[in-house]
Parts: structure tokens; C-alpha cells; sequence
């Protein structure tokens, strides 16, 4: 399979990927993303569960030991590579595969109860064909949950401007939450791919992705093209612990969303 640049991208990132989830530095996953995504899953003690664009397996193993029978899936060779070497000391009977999200002949019809997407859709190109195969190897009534950022505040950037973000008070030297007038939103129509560049201070080793924005009417229509049907939404908020811990990463997100939470039924 010949790489593309996307794939090369995540490869390079891996390490520096593993060392953000590992050491508790993705806080939006652990005080905001994950809670909200765990609620709607409910129990998932002994269902068969694709965790399709698994990076690292952090969240496949959460799963496997909730109870499910997880399979991870990536396209990135390197971020697979931590999940097994991490697999072999836990042993949680996780099997994991190398493959794109938008080719999964590997796996036979109706073989998952639950197929899992956590913050990957949006980074996935091909996201319609990714959305047929999920449909396909998913049982009648299977589950499809995925967490992307909110299309409709996600912080994008076009020809190298960002595009949505907080507006804050003029003359003020900090950008305090206190400072934070409203959130500035344009262009939600125009669809685009751009990168993101991962140089948070909290970051050890820096890395830059791609991602694609598209409407939520694209991902609706996606869904229903390849026959799922939205059943809950959720728009995930910071968890109290969260709001104590991380003020100023979190407050604004009692504000405005930061990411949505989507599940859709195989009918
Ligand atoms: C932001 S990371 C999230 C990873 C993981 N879900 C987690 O919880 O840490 C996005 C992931 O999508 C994967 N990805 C992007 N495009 C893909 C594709 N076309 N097929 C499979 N995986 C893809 C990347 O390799 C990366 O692991």
C-alpha cells in the first residue's frame, strides 16, 4: 500500500502522540471527550467493538477492560506498533490491524456490535467511503459512536488564517477567560483541508496533522447515505474535576462546545 502524505504524518507524530495520551497531557480527552463518549456507550461488557482510527490504543484498551472484545484498527504503522508493544504487557486480548478507515475488506459483514471513532473521522479523507465500510462490517442495529470536533467551532485554519476563535476585550494583555468577549465564527460552508500544528506548551515533542472540515449536514448525509440513522447527540461540557483542575483551558467550553458526539444506528 503506498503511503500518503497523511499517513506519513501520523507515523512522524507517533512517538510524540503515544508521550500526549500516556503522560495525561490530552486533558480534553480525560476531563470532556472520553466522559461524554463512555455515557453514551453505556455497558459495553461483552459486545464486539471496532475501535476504528485506534492511534495508540488508549482508548481500546478503556474498552477491553470494560468488558468488550476490541479490535483496533490504523492506518499509521507507527502508532499500531505502541498499541501492540503495550498489548503484550497488558494483555487484554486486543487484536490490532494496519489499514485505512475507508478499506476495511479485512473484515466480513456483520462481524461488530459497536464500531468506535474517537477525534478521527475529521482526520480521515476519504470520510464517506470510511462511513460505508463502518456500516457494512457492523451487525443490524449495530452502534456507530464517534467524537469529532464540533463542526460548527472548530478552531480551522484557511490560507493560513484561523478562520473561528475567541474574540477578547481590546487593549488587554492576557487572553483570561475573563477576557473573552464572544466566539467569532465565518466560512462554515467552505469545506477545506488544513493542517494543524500540535505546539501546545504542554506538548514534549511537537508534530503537525491534517484535518478536513466539513458541515455537519455532510456528515448527516454520510450516515444516511450508507444506511445509519443519527439516534443521540451530545455536545460533551468539562467535568467539575476538569473545571478545577485546567480553568483556563476549560472554562470557555461551559460557553461554547468544543466537540460533538454522534451516535447512529445500522438500520
Ligand atoms: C487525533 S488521532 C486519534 C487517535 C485515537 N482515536 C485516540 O483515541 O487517540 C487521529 C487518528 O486517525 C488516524 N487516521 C487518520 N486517517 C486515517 C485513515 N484514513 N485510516 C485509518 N486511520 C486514520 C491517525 O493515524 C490517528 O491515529
Amino acid at each position: 500500500m503506498k503511503k500518503d502524505s497523511i499517513q506519513k504524518q501520523w507515523d512522524k507524530a507517533a512517538e510524540a502522540w503515544a508521550d500526549f495520551v500516556r503522560t495525561g497531557r490530552d486533558y480534553s480527552r480525560f476531563e470532556m471527550n472520553n466522559p461524554a463518549m463512555f455515557k453514551l456507550l453505556g455497558d459495553i461488557r461483552g459486545k464486539k467493538i471496532l475501535d476504528l482510527a485506534c492511534g495508540e490504543g488508549y482508548n481500546s484498551r478503556i474498552m477491553a477492560s470494560k468488558g468488550a472484545k476490541v479490535t483496533g484498527v490504523d492506518f499509521s504503522k507507527g502508532l499500531i506498533g505502541f498499541a501492540i508493544e503495550q498489548e503484550k504487557k497488558d494483555k487484554l486480548g486486543i487484536d490490532y490491524f494496519i489499514s485505512d478507515a475507508s478499506d476495511l475488506s479485512g473484515f466480513k459483514n456483520d462481524s461488530f456490535d459497536i464500531v468506535t471513532c474517537f477525534m478521527a473521522l475529521q482526520d480521515i479523507k476519504d470520510y464517506k467511503a470510511a462511513i460505508k465500510e463502518i456500516c457494512r462490517v457492523m451487525k443490524k442495529k449495530g452502534r456507530f459512536v464517534f467524537v469529532i470536533p464540533h463542526p460548527c467551532f472548530e478552531g480551522r485554519i484557511i490560507n493560513g488564517k484561523r478562520i473561528n476563535g475567541w474574540v477578547f476585550k481590546k487593549g488587554t494583555k492576557t487572553k483570561s477567560n475573563q477576557n473573552a468577549l464572544y466566539y467569532k465564527i465565518d466560512k462554515y460552508f467552505v469545506r477545506n483541508r488544513y493542517m494543524i500544528d500540535w505546539n501546545m506548551k504542554r506538548l514534549t515533542i511537537n508534530f503537525k496533522t491534517t484535518s478536513f472540515h466539513r458541515t455537519l449536514t455532510d456528515y448527516a448525509d454520510a450516515l444516511y447515505g450508507a444506511g445509519l440513522a443519527i439516534t443521540r447527540i451530545l455536545e460533551p461540557k468539562p467535568t467539575r474535576r476538569g473545571l478545577v483542575k485546567y480553568p483556563f483551558h476549560f472554562e470557555r467550553n461551559l460557553r461554547v462546545p468544543d466537540s460533538i458526539v454522534i451516535e447512529a444506528v445500522k438500520c
